[in-house]
Order: C-alpha cells, then sequence, then structure tokens
C-alpha cells in the first residue's frame, strides 16, 4: 500500500485502502493547510493539456503551489510541438526529464495510459476522451466522505449524458466497489449508460441499477443526485445535440421533492443543467466539490511523490 512512484490512470488502479490513505491525507490538509506548504519544495508538477480544461489543470496547479512546488506545462496543444506533429511517447519521453510528476488530458481514449508506458515519473489521467478521469472521482469521493460520513449503503442517481460522461463511468465503477451502493441512471435513451460497462457492474459487483428517463420519479429516493453536463464535444451531429442539450434542468421546484439531506452534485462545467437558483440551496454541494479537489490533488501528489508528509500541525 505504498502510493509513490504509481501511476493513476484508471481509477481501479487503487485498491479501496488506498484511496482511504489519499482521504485521511486530504482531511488533514483541510484542517491545516498551511502546515503541508513546504512538503513538495523541488519538486515540479507537469502538465499536459491536449483539450480545454478549468478544474482540473488549476487545482492541479493550485495544489503543487499550495505543497511548496512549481509548476511548468501547457493549456493549448497547438503552442506545443504536438502541432508539429510530435507523438505522444516523444512528448513525455522529454516531459520525464523536465517534471516529477505529471498530469495529462487528452481527447483520444487511453493516451495517458499510453503516456506513462513511457514515463519514469507518475502520470495521472487528468480525463481521456469519454473514458475515465480518476481525479474527479477522488475529488467527488472526497467530498461524499465528508458530507455524507460514509461511501456505502447509498442511492445514487446519476443524469444527462451517461453515454460520454467520463466522469460518471469512473465514480461508478469506484462507488461499485464499496458496500451496497444502488444507482439510478437518468438519462435520454440515446444517452444511457454504456451496456457494456453495465454488464461488468452486474457480473462483478451485483449491483442493483434502476434507469429511467425522469428525474421526477426518482429525485425523492436518492441520497446523491449527480448531475452532468450533455458533452457537446463528443457528439457527431450538432442538431442531436441541440434536440437534447436540454433534456433535464434541476430547478429549486424541483427539489422540493428531494429529501433534505440529498446532495446534488455537479463535476462542472454546467451549461443549464442546474439552474442558478439551485445554488443557495443547502444541499448544492458542487462547488464545495470543486474546492475539495484541490486537496484530493494535494494528497494525491504528495503520496505519489512519496515526500514527508508526517508535518508539525496546528
Ligand atoms: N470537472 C472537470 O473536469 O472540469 P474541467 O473540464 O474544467 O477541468
Amino acid at each position: 500500500m505504498n502510493l509513490k512512484g504509481r501511476h493513476l490512470i484508471d481509477p481501479n488502479d487503487f485498491s479501496l485502502e488506498e484511496f482511504k490513505q489519499v482521504f485521511d491525507l486530504a482531511d488533514k490538509m483541510v484542517e491545516d493547510r498551511e502546515a503541508f506548504g513546504s512538503v513538495c519544495k523541488g519538486k515540479i508538477l507537469g502538465t499536459l493539456f491536449y483539450e480545454p480544461s478549468t478544474r482540473t489543470r488549476l487545482s492541479f496547479e493550485s495544489a503543487m503551489l499550495r505543497l511548496g512546488g512549481t509548476v511548468l506545462g501547457f493549456s493549448d496543444a497547438s503552442t506545443s510541438s504536438v502541432s508539429k506533429g510530435e507523438s505522444i511517447a516523444d512528448t513525455i519521453r522529454v516531459l520525464d526529464t523536465y517534471a516529477d510528476i505529471v498530469v495529462m488530458r487528452h481527447p483520444k481514449e487511453g493516451a495517458p495510459m499510453l503516456a506513462s508506458e513511457y514515463s519514469r515519473v507518475p502520470v495521472i489521467n487528468g480525463g481521456d476522451g469519454g473514458h475515465q478521469h480518476p481525479t474527479q472521482t477522488l475529488t467527488d469521493l472526497l467530498t461524499i466522505r465528508r458530507l455524507k460520513g460514509s461511501l456505502d449503503n447509498l442511492t445514487v442517481a446519476f443524469c444527462g449524458d451517461l453515454k460520454f460522461g467520463r466522469t460518471v463511468h469512473s465514480l461508478v465503477s469506484t462507488l461499485a466497489r464499496y458496500n451496497a451502493n444502488k444507482f439510478v441512471f437518468i438519462s435520454p435513451a440515446e444517452l444511457k449508460f454504456p451496456e457494456h460497462l453495465k454488464e461488468t457492474l452486474m457480473e462483478k459487483h451485483n449491483i442493483e441499477i434502476y434507469e429511467t428517463e425522469s428525474l421526477e420519479e426518482v429525485i425523492n429516493q436518492v441520497d446523491i443526485l449527480y448531475m452532468t453536463r450533455i458533452q457537446r464535444e463528443r457528439f457527431f451531429n450538432e442538431a442531436d445535440y441541440m434536440r437534447l442539450k436540454d433534456s433535464y434542468i434541476l430547478t429549486r421546484t424541483k427539489l422540493v421533492d428531494a429529501k433534505p439531506d440529498m446532495l446534488v452534485m455537479h463535476p462542472l462545467p454546467r451549461v443549464n443543467e442546474i439552474a442558478y437558483d439551485v445554488d443557495d440551496d443547502q444541499r448544492a454541494a458542487y462547488f464545495k466539490q470543486a474546492e475539495l479537489g484541490i486537496y484530493a490533488r494535494m494528497a494525491l501528489m504528495a503520496l505519489q511523490l512519496g515526500v514527508d508528509v508526517n508535518v508539525e500541525g496546528k
């Protein structure tokens, strides 16, 4: 159970004990962030973002800066030598001499995995196509653990684009490994949770799943409502996106039927799927979730780099 030197490409790369190690350290960092302010002094994070990002890239950068390290990288592949045709393998072979740890976001599924095969430093998948987003999962689980007190015995509804939403694929496959969680999948027929992933869930974890197209039908039964954006960038056809983009809009009125302690989560960015009048509701957890992403990533990188985290606290 040592995360030093390990890659994080898929949430299944870590055991539940290893997740707990990350969350326990993240909790300490939330409690007393200043105490960890120089544990990564001299360390460099490389950020290779081949696809747009606000939270993932900037929370990684913030996390490394808050740990006392520094950051280099690109947020737009057109400004790097990728635009001249350089391969991922060659890019990472160079970057791993410039940085101690690397986070990569890429539109192609499997690109961070390929990078990890050539890298001598830990590679973190910052989101690959419609496939996986493991550090969003760390963020989501840390949020649930802190706000609900447990990662077991939860009824979790996922609403929106369940076909292309990588945050959903990563979180579902991870929550399925905890005890007695149940899933409700709410989506239009064209954006259903992929059948092959559903079969794996049922075969490996014997998970209870309910599928519906109606948010109103189930909103009163769930502990967590995980809203997602319709992923415009993954559609082949703009007309299909325009038809489906407003399939679900959560409003304060719809929340009347929900449990008083339900959490509304969203990986963000939102487009139109959560009305602004929900933001002030006690159940709205999405901005807290984005904030906790910094701590999840601070803890993750400190453990992957194997730095001394036994600091003198308050
Ligand atoms: N949640 C998330 O991945 O957001 P960004 O696309 O802004 O990084």
